[in-house]
């Protein structure tokens, strides 16, 4: 059995479960590059101090490089006696090169050891989710521009209200991720700062240079306290509401694109590649991915709720609470990633079906308020021209007419202010197009936005 590196204080060895309990390294070990690069970074700046030898530093960081490549061949054994990642690899580089393998612990603890793991980490993947935005958000305006002239029922309460264009609501969508990916950038400028340094708690005897590390590891900033530096864990609270806000975006996303390919909506057809069959109905085309992505939000929820009632009321500074941190930390990620992949890839083999869509924003009276509105026009107060519209809306619901089909007769008999201009007002285009102020659904509104999102989309960071 390997040797623990804390084992002097010790007379007794650890019970067996308890070794298993309290091990991190079933989940931590993916975090081994990270370690080691920091380690390496630490190395470099021991010996710049002067702290350790320069040929000591050497070996150190040899050690630690064939110690990268080992766990990246696959052949590096994790033993759960040595608890989590950062005791496997120092103990690993002591068999390796021998006591002075031991000098590399010098100015450090465990605790900002994994405060800069974790940033480390969190970094880089935030890095990436932030590129998969990009690649959505894009889908996302190609599709938007691609069936600009589409028209298709708008909703409340899943009844038609207005005609809206197509391309509209996807850029709705864009709007709400545009925002999830600024809220993920932002939170990457407080995650990109240097907890190396801090010790155990209260900072370190040792001559360090900080900002040489910093600059090693490409942080903008060094922290400013110790005590916060090993102990708080806000930067992945911070991710963890930023992917539950995007999943929350997600899953209304995919209940949408759920509902209109229904049989019975049938606005869009999904590609067969994000779809599977059933095994007892053969007519069956089931949209798996949306449906999959709505259900993994509640997991991240799940995680964010972990990890705010795991730093609830934690004494300062580091507490073995905090290695619980990982395992929810570790899921969000994955599971965001894992889903603006496949949603990238299932938004551009999106077949809109524009005749379906017509045909649905069509019915159910949706341009009932252009109606109101060209009374208001005529000088009828609101309130009145809406009572209006009600009792024609009323009559055409006994006759099964749509507005359009009314004669002028029939429209007047509920106002003579209604003229044969009327039908200028009732069609869907002119609907669509009335509304033309910056943020409405008129074409030349959408066609705006779509250009500037363009724009903005291309300048970010
Ligand atoms: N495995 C621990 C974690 O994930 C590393 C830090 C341990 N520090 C300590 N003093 N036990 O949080």
């Amino acid at each position: 059995m390997a040797e623990k590196p804390w084992q002097g204080r010790f007379s007794q060895p650890t019970d067996r479960f308890v070794e298993e309990f309290t091990a991190s390294i079933g989940f931590d070990q993916r975090l081994y590059r990270y370690d080691i690069e920091g380690s390496i970074a630490h190395a470099r700046m021991l010996a710049r101090q002067g702290i350790i030898g320069g040929a000591e530093m050497e070996q150190i960081v040899t050690g630690l490089k064939e110690i990268l490549a080992e766990i990246e061949a696959g052949d590096f054994e994790f033993s759960v006696a040595l608890e989590d990642i950062h005791m496997n690899v120092e103990a690993c580089l002591i068999e390796r090169i021998g006591p002075v393998g031991g000098k590399l612990h010098t100015a450090r603890s465990r605790n900002d050891q994994v405060a800069l793991d974790i940033r480390l980490y969190l970094r880089d993947e935030v890095k990436t989710v932030l590129s998969y935005l990009d690649k959505l958000l894009t889908a996302l305006l190609d599709q938007a521009e691609k069936h600009l002239g589409v028209i298709m029922p708008g909703f409340t309460h899943l009844q038609t209200a207005q005609p809206i264009l197509f391309a509209h609501h996807l850029m709705a969508y864009f709007e709400m991720l545009r925002r999830d990916r600024q809220r993920f950038a932002e939170g990457l400028r407080r995650i990109n700062v240097l907890p190396l340094g801090s010790g155990a708690l209260a900072g370190t005897t040792f001559p360090i240079d900080r900002e040489f590390v910093a600059r090693e590891l490409g942080f903008a900033e060094v922290g400013r306290n110790s005590l916060d530096g090993v102990s708080d864990r806000d930067f992945a609270i911070e991710c963890g509401a930023a992917a539950a806000l995007l999943m929350m975006h997600l899953s209304r996303f995919c209940e949408e694109l759920i509902l209109w390919s229904s049989a019975d909506f049938g606005f869009i057809e999904l590609s067969d590649a994000f779809c599977t069959g059933s095994s007892i109905m053969p007519q069956k085309k089931n949209p798996d991915v949306p449906e999959l992505i709505r259900g993994k939000t509640g997991r991240v929820y799940g995680n964010l709720v972990a990890l705010l009632t795991l730093m609830k009321s934690l004494p300062l500074a580091y507490n073995k609470d905090m290695q619980e941190d990982k395992e929810p930390l570790f899921d969000t990620i994955d599971t965001v990633k894992g889903s603006l992949k496949v949603f990238a890839d299932m938004i551009p083999a999106i077949g809109v079906k524009a005749e379906r869509m017509r045909q649905a924003a069509a019915k159910g009276f949706s341009t009932a308020t252009d109606v109101a509105d060209y009374l208001v026009r005529k000088g009828i107060p609101f309130r009145e021209a809406h009572e209006v519209v009600g009792r024609t809306v009323r009559y055409c619901i006994e006759r099964e007419k749509e507005l359009p089909a009314l004669t002028v007769e029939e429209f007047r008999r509920f106002s003579p202010h209604i003229d044969a201009d009327i039908y200028d007002h009732v069609t869907l285009e002119a609907s669509v197009n009335a509304r033309a102020a910056t943020g409405g659904t008129a074409a030349a509104a959408v066609r705006r936005e779509i250009d500037r999102a363009r724009r903005e989309l291309d300048q970010s960071p």
